[in-house]
């Protein structure tokens, strides 16, 4: 590995080529967008259509888009022709309220596994060679905060998170050597649709945030966008089998409150 710096301004994916799953809206359409704004061409692999691209075009990037459901059996063509450098499996979801695994019907489980895992295994395994072929890549999952700790009412949805995660140190281990890293982004707290803030947190609830996180909230899809950003780009080039967790803190702090009073608990007297 060279030792010559890679800590320089500018564009830092000019000329990549990028696929982000599900980037027409939330954390994929901001990741997507900061890679195009780093000089990225990238495919948007979504359901909906993309309608913001929003991104300033001097570094040379683009946005493109294929509408498709990932979870189809068959990887589509345009992906493949795309021949990514940069694979972000952004798509994933709880599908449903939360419910105890006892009353789950069983076949929410292959729906949730489709959703979280099996599309993430084939997207992948159909862009490998490829990226090998070519001298290398960077492959980010997105998992959860919850891949690292519980969430009662989703066992099924984490458990398929913690796959995940473990998939992500295990392949980063089998293709380093091909030069193709592979790293994990667990978010927490992030204002999108799938998970709006602004709607489940009444405005008189809004000054508990410092105590759900420590650095309050919500986070903003940007958020994770930058985080993504370094895992693409060179800046992280000695990176793999990792996960940045991208939540405010909530992870690290393990449970643990700043108590009213002053001081810390983890035995919150009125959750
Ligand atoms: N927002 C958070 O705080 C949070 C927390 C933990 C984990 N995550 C993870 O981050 C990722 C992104 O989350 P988000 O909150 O931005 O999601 P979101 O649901 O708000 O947006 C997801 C995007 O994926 C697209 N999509 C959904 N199913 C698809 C399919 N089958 N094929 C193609 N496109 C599909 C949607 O159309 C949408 O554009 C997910 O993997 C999620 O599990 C998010």
């Amino acid at each position: 590995m060279s030792s010559q710096t890679v800590f320089t301004p500018g564009a830092l994916l000019a000329g990549r080529r990028a696929v982000v799953t599900g980037g027409a809206a939330g954390i994929g359409a901001a990741i997507a967008r900061s890679f195009a704004a780093h000089g990225a061409h990238v495919l948007v692999a979504d359901l909906d259509p993309v309608t913001d691209r929003t991104f300033d075009p001097a570094a040379g990037g683009s946005i493109e888009a294929i509408e498709a459901d990932v979870r189809t059996a068959q990887v589509p063509e345009a992906l493949l022709a795309h021949r990514p450098d940069i694979l972000v499996n952004n798509v994933g979801h709880y599908l449903r309220p939360p419910r105890p695994f006892a009353e789950n019907e069983p076949d929410l489980w292959e729906q949730l596994h489709e959703v979280n895992l099996g599309h993430v295994l084939r997207l992948t395994h159909a862009v490998l060679p490829g990226m090998a072929e070519r001298g290398g890549g960077s492959v980010i999952n997105l998992t959860t905060v919850e891949a690292h700790r519980a969430m009662p009412g989703h066992t099924v949805y984490s458990a398929y998170k913690a796959a995940l995660m473990q998939f992500t140190r295990s392949l980063a281990a089998e293709v380093g050597p091909a030069g193709i890293r592979v790293n994990a982004i667990a978010p927490d707290l992030i204002e999108t649709v799938q998970v709006p803030y602004a709607e489940l947190v009444p405005e008189e609830q809004a000054p508990l945030w410092p105590t759900w996180s420590p650095l309050g909230g919500p986070g903003q899809p940007e958020d994770v966008a930058g985080p993504a950003l370094f895992l693409a780009s060179d800046l992280s080039r000695f990176v793999t089998g990792g996960t940045i967790h991208v939540d405010g803190g909530t992870h690290g702090a393990g449970g643990w409150v700043p108590r009213a009073s002053g001081g810390w608990t983890n035995r919150p007297l009125n959750p």
